[in-house]
């Protein structure tokens, strides 16, 4: 195939006979049963999908540009992240691919989230500004890019942990970004650290984290902007580690379900570990070392939410707020990569 014959060592050189077919879709409910992936490692590829993805200097043709690919930032069951030179200005991006024929529609969700994002203006996501395929080979987003994720930062620290000031200012912004995806009609269905990105450069007075991965959206409301009819029996979707007690039951997930994951990721960030796998016995031991207090009426407040509650999104905030006061928490606090000492 031409594109996969650009010679490696001249990244920039034209490629006449890229072919490229656009790439278009209209999928809005894709759904895929996720693997049990939960530190924000990769999964095993398929060698065959393997075979597909660009090296470093390949060129590849979206509508708007070329970019040469670069680093590889993550990979996937069905796709990889890389960083990518943008071929009129030289500008660094993030192309996210995801192999052809690999039954996967996570990147046709990704997109129709970005673009109802974007149109939305809505700060927590990253601007997707072209997209592609190549055919036979992936069809790719390529997006701003960010910072890292927050699973591999928080492996960064003693104990895999944040300090208590920085884990619950990152929780309030993670909760900021779920609150935004929900008001635009999508639950996620894979809240985790690794799903969420710090924006680059960001400090402790300007501190923000970007929502990503939406290949496991669904939108829940219908026609007339009511709750969908919740379906009996659904197949378990999202990462065992973070996922609800009702996710874990095979029940329909809601807003509802995206908060308790929501709630699990900020125990992790505190503790730098997490018994939770669905048993109501291990959310209880993985308490014993969060704020006790504010913790325990955040966990009685999300067991009281129903298939068709509206989170109360200023409540949470309230109380991660309380927890900062009464643990002598400030807004101002250095972030733990900010902190020169430690
Ligand atoms: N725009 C971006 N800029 C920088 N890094 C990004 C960007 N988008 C994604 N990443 C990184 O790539 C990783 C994988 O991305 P994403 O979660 O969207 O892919 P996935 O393969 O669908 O998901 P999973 O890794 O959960 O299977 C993220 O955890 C993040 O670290
Ligand atoms: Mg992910």
């Amino acid at each position: 195939m031409a594109f996969f014959e650009t010679p490696p060592m001249s990244p920039l050189s034209p490629v006449e006979s890229t072919i490229m077919k656009h790439w278009e879709t209209n999928d809005e409910h894709g759904e895929i049963r996720r693997s049990d992936k939960e530190n924000g490692g990769e999964d095993e590829m398929e060698p065959v999908f393997l075979d597909r993805l660009p090296d470093t200097n390949h060129l590849i043709v979206g509508r708007c540009d070329k970019y040469a690919v670069g680093k590889k930032i993550a990979q996937g069951r069905f796709g990889a992240v890389y960083e990518v030179l943008r071929h009129c200005d030289g500008k660094g991006f993030a192309v996210k691919l995801e192999v052809c024929d690999s039954h996967s529609h996570g990147l046709d969700m990704d997109c129709v989230v970005l673009s109802k994002a974007a149109k939305a203006d809505l700060p927590n996501f990253a601007h997707m500004i072209d997209r592609g395929k190549i055919e036979n080979h992936f069809k790719f987003i390529v997006m701003h890019l960010m910072g890292q994720n927050l699973c591999h930062l928080r492996y960064l620290f003693v104990g895999d942990r944040f300090s208590l000031s920085t884990a619950l200012r990152l929780s309030l912004k993670c909760l900021e970004a779920i609150q935004q995806l929900h008001q635009l009609g999508f639950i996620h269905r894979d809240i985790k650290a690794s799903n969420f990105c710090l924006a680059p450069g960001c400090s402790s007075k300007d501190l923000r984290v970007y929502l990503v991965d939406f290949g496991l959206c669904r939108s829940y409301r219908d026609e007339k902007g009511q709750f969908k009819t919740p379906r009996t029996k659904v197949s378990f979707k999202g990462t065992t580690r973070y996922a609800s007690l009702a996710a874990h039951n095979e029940k329909e997930q809601s807003l509802k379900d995206d908060i308790e994951s929501w709630f699990y990721m900020t125990i992790e960030f505190i503790t730098g570990f997490l018994p939770c796998r669905g048993s109501v016995m291990a959310r209880v031991i993985s308490l014993k070392y969060t704020p006790k207090a504010e913790f325990k009426r955040l966990l009685k407040y999300i067991d009281c939410l129903s298939y068709q509650s509206h989170p109360d999104y200023v409540y949470l905030t309230q109380m991660l707020q309380l927890s900062m006061k009464n643990h002598g928490c400030k807004p101002d606090d250095e972030l733990d990569w900010e902190n020169n000492n430690g």
